[in-house]
């Protein structure tokens, strides 16, 4: 039998986990552990980048440990942890910076939006401080994985082009000290894109607000006031025959029903679902039904996922400590490929 394939990834730390998150990442992490090797990574150095409290960091990331057991990643088949408690990976990341070039650092999307190169030239320029841990943000990715010598990795399109800088780095490293890292791969899986029900143009984000964005944990009341409150037209008519998405008839409803109808199927009602958005095109749908059958659905969800962290919290009564633990089993993995870089790299184990 051929071994597994191994995938990481990795999620910044927040203190809630939406069903933005869930939809469009977490749940497809949870199915990729019955096929393969799984490595999932709480990149609190990451989040170092932007602005932050450390306390509410700490917090966070505890928090996102508890929310992705809770929805469904097994600890006892998948290696979950905090980036941090694995300084491994963080040495690999100064040895990887050798083998990248500033160039394509500096060319990346992300941080020249992040950095405000895009607007206004270096944001340094208008007194505003940009972290030199941006241009670095993707080095330290590229560590991630191939500290973990994993095969794919699970992101989202706007990753593509940090994934393709990691797989330059590896091939660099291969051709100059002997194969020793996989070129990982994208792994494109379709999921989810969740909107925000107050907006359906935008993104399902917690920095739009709290109106914008519906947590894997929240309570019924909440939920079915966001939902009942959902913008359901925003002025587009229902165009018969035009639109590019849609259940294969090439129609689309306007984007807040998409969206309803989308977190309703996602929920498992793909049949309610199906049916709701014939009724849409044939006039006879009440909105009222539709927000009704999703709340409902939604609650569901939600319920069995706060009960289930619930139960975890319980189970887990020294969390720190299994954080901690995890981490040691991914030190042993970074520390295994770590020590074969450095040697092929001619430097000095640590001293001891
Ligand atoms: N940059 C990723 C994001 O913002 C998070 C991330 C960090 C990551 N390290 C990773 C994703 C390694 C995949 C693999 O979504």
């Amino acid at each position: 039998m051929p071994a597994r394939k191994r995938v990481y990834s990795g999620i910044q730390p927040t203190a809630v986990m939406t069903i933005g998150n869930y939809f469009g990442a977490v749940q497809n992490w949870v199915r990729l552990q019955d096929d393969c090797e799984c490595v999932y990574c709480v990149v609190d150095l990451h989040a170092l980048t932007a602005p932050y409290d450390p306390a509410e960091l700490r917090r966070a990331s505890r928090e996102m440990f508890v929310s992705l057991l809770a929805a469904g990643i097994d600890p006892d088949r998948t290696t979950l942890y905090v980036q941090s408690t694995v300084p491994e990976q963080t040495e690999l990341c100064w040895l990887l910076a050798a083998l990248t070039s500033l160039g394509d650092l500096s060319r990346m999307t992300q941080f020249k939006e992040k950095s405000g190169l895009l607007k206004s030239g270096p944001a340094d320029d208008d007194g505003a401080f940009v972290s030199a841990g941006l241009l670095f943000y993707p080095v330290l990715q590229a560590a991630d994985i191939l500290a973990y010598r994993a095969d794919r990795v699970p992101v989202g399109q706007d990753q593509s082009q940090h994934l393709e800088l990691s797989r330059g780095i590896a091939r660099r490293f291969n051709s100059r000290f002997g194969r020793l890292f996989p070129e990982p791969e994208t792994l494109h899986t379709p999921v989810t894109k969740v909107l925000s029900t107050a907006d359906p143009t935008r993104k399902m984000s917690k920095s739009l607000g709290p109106r914008h964005y519906i947590g894997l944990f929240e309570e019924e009341d909440s939920i079915r006031r966001k939902i009942r409150s959902a913008v359901t037209d925003s002025g587009v008519p229902p165009a018969a025959g035009h639109g590019d998405e849609g259940d294969g008839d090439g129609r689309t409803a306007s984007p807040g029903i998409e969206n309803l109808l989308t977190l309703l199927a996602a929920c498992g009602h793909e049949a309610d679902a199906g049916r709701m958005r014939e009724d849409y095109f044939a006039g006879t749908l009440r909105y009222v039904d539709l927000k009704g059958t999703t709340a409902d659905a939604l609650v569901a969800l939600t319920t069995e996922m706060r009960e289930r962290r619930a139960d975890i919290l319980r189970r887990e009564t020294d969390l720190e400590g299994r954080i901690m633990a995890m981490g040691e089993r991914a030190r042993t993995m970074a520390g295994e490929t770590l020590a074969l870089a450095r040697e092929r790299m001619g430097t000095y184990p640590p001293a001891v």
